[in-house]
């Protein structure tokens, strides 16, 4: 027996392993940059050994053309990560799904017609003859679509592409396509290789993705970037089974799995159900305003600092604008100094608080806010009717109460946490502008509402000192 397969094997079971245990991590904020370095060494190891295999069994890999790839790569990954802000990584991450879907699909495509010749009259009897065109087709088709529907959802996060397109009977094309799509992987089993099947599959796929994400958005987004998530990893596991590598399977497999809990658990945070979602398209139109006059009170941040003198219990609300201020620093600044003086304060998550899930997990860890800090809506929600203080940093469609009293508009059904039932609600962000489901704020009228107007890092600075000097 030569020991070379078996190294082989041995050390794609190693990857396999590190990116079980590195999956693991990730589920605490304590253990996930271990994790995190755990997947990344075991996927090393895995390009490693595949690059070494392919080379003793085929050589076809030119080492220059590699190491020219690798140095290209790098060089973008290294400076892209660099360069990116923390407001940018969900449009990063999505394009990070959307190009590792399209990479599938290009392998399945050149592995599908590189094999043309091999398969001129295939065995129905033979399980290998079946077996290579299927996931030839299943990547291209998960791969497609992943990619176009990424880059939808890349222009949706970053507001170039705010409308959410309802074509007539969209839902019937969708279907339509879906089918013809999976017809024409059945016709690859039967004719592999052909260029007008595969051609036509990536076309179909392509227009699936992009009608798939469309008609999606207003807060329904997580779902959506989760899901495609999800299938980047199915596309990879597809490509594993065309191009027979072990670890792309488990890997890409891993990969899926993770992001359909994840889809489940952001479905079940936005109380939609799946399938809703991606043919009710809930986040249709955005709500108009009201156009009614209402009063709303503007405060300095000297005056909003006198709600604190006295309060034993001030719950911190924060949201996509603490990204985007970065304030995640003078936050925590502001609850170590409340502490000191005997407050009770405690940080409430909602889960597709912001734009990335656990983005303000990320941004409070980043400012050293202990974990045991930090409650979930579930967790907290009870509690807010005992809290003197609901801070409200840049928070918006995740405390809007339109999400109860407007069922059918695009926050309806969504559980929001009840800052509303606080003694006072101290609310810190630029205007009155709506937040991401585009859905007008009731709160902001409430006479138990304080709006403090400006920057989250300049108002919650301005706050800090003058709580300071209380
Ligand atoms: P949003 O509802 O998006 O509201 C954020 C608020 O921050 C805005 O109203 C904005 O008001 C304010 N803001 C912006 N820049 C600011 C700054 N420099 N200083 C202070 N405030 C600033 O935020 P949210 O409550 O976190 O809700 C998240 C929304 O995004 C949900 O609808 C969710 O479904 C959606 N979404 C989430 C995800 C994930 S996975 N989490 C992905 C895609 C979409 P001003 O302009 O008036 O300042």
């Amino acid at each position: 027996m030569e020991l070379a397969p078996l190294l082989y094997d041995l050390a794609y079971l190693v990857a396999a392993v590190l990116f079980i245990f590195g999956l693991k991590f990730l589920s605490s904020p304590r253990t996930a940059p271990l994790g995190n370095s755990l997947g990344a060494f075991g996927m090393f190891l895995a390009v490693i050994v595949t690059l070494l295999k392919m080379n003793a069994e085929t050589g076809i890999i030119g080492w220059p053309v590699i190491l020219a790839g690798v140095a290209l790569g790098g060089l973008i990954g290294g400076v892209m990560a660099k360069r990116v802000e923390m407001t940018g990584m969900p449009e990063l991450v999505g394009l990070f799904n959307g190009f590792g879907g399209g990479a599938s699909a290009l392998v399945a495509l050149s592995e599908g017609l590189r094999a043309r010749g091999a398969f001129v009259d295939p065995d129905p009897a033979n399980i290998g003859d079946i077996v290579f065109p299927i996931a030839v087709g299943t990547s291209s088709l998960i791969g497609w679509v992943t990619l176009t529907g990424s880059l939808i959802a890349v222009f949706k996060l970053n507001g170039v592409f705010r409308k959410n397109v309802f074509l007539p009977g969209q839902n019937g094309i969708k279907a339509l396509l879906f089918l013809g799509c999976l017809a024409m992987i059945g016709g690859l089993v039967s004719t592999p290789g052909s260029v007008a099947l595969m051609v036509g599959l990536a076309v179909a796929a392509c227009v699936l993705g992009v009608l798939f994400v469309i008609p999606i958005g207003g807060a329904d987004m997580p779902v959506v970037v989760s899901f495609l998530n999800s299938l980047s990893g199915l596309a990879a596991a597809a490509t594993g089974f065309v191009v027979s590598n072990n670890a792309l399977i488990i890997g890409g497999s891993l990969v899926g799995a993770a992001g359909l809990i994840l889809t489940g658990i952001m479905c079940k945070a936005m109380n939609r159900r799946f399938l809703d979602v991606v043919f009710k398209a809930y986040g249709g139109g955005a709500a108009e305003a009201s156009g009614e006059k209402r009063t709303v009170q503007g405060y300095e941040a000297e005056e909003a600092a006198l709600v604190f003198d006295g309060a034993r219990s001030v719950i911190i609300v924060p949201g996509y604008g603490m990204a985007v201020s970065q304030a995640q620093h003078v936050v925590q600044e502001f609850a170590t100094v409340l502490e000191e003086r005997g407050v009770d304060v405690k940080f409430a998550i909602h889960p597709v608080a912001g734009r990335m899930p656990g983005h303000m997990n990320v941004l409070l860890a980043e400012a050293s806010v202990p974990y045991d800090k930090l409650f979930d809506l579930d967790e907290i929600n009870s509690e807010f009717s005992d809290c003197d203080v609901a801070l409200v940093v840049g928070a918006n469609d995740t405390v809007n109460p339109a999400a109860k009293t407007d069922p059918g508009g695009p926050l309806g059904g969504m559980p929001i946490l009840d800052v509303e039932k606080a003694r006072t609600v101290l609310i810190v962000k630029r205007s009155l502008s709506p937040g991401y489901a585009g859905v007008d704020n009731d709160l902001f009228y409430r006479p138990s509402t304080m709006m403090l107007f400006g920057d989250g890092k300049k108002m919650l600075t301005e706050l800090l000192m003058a709580v300071k000097e209380l």
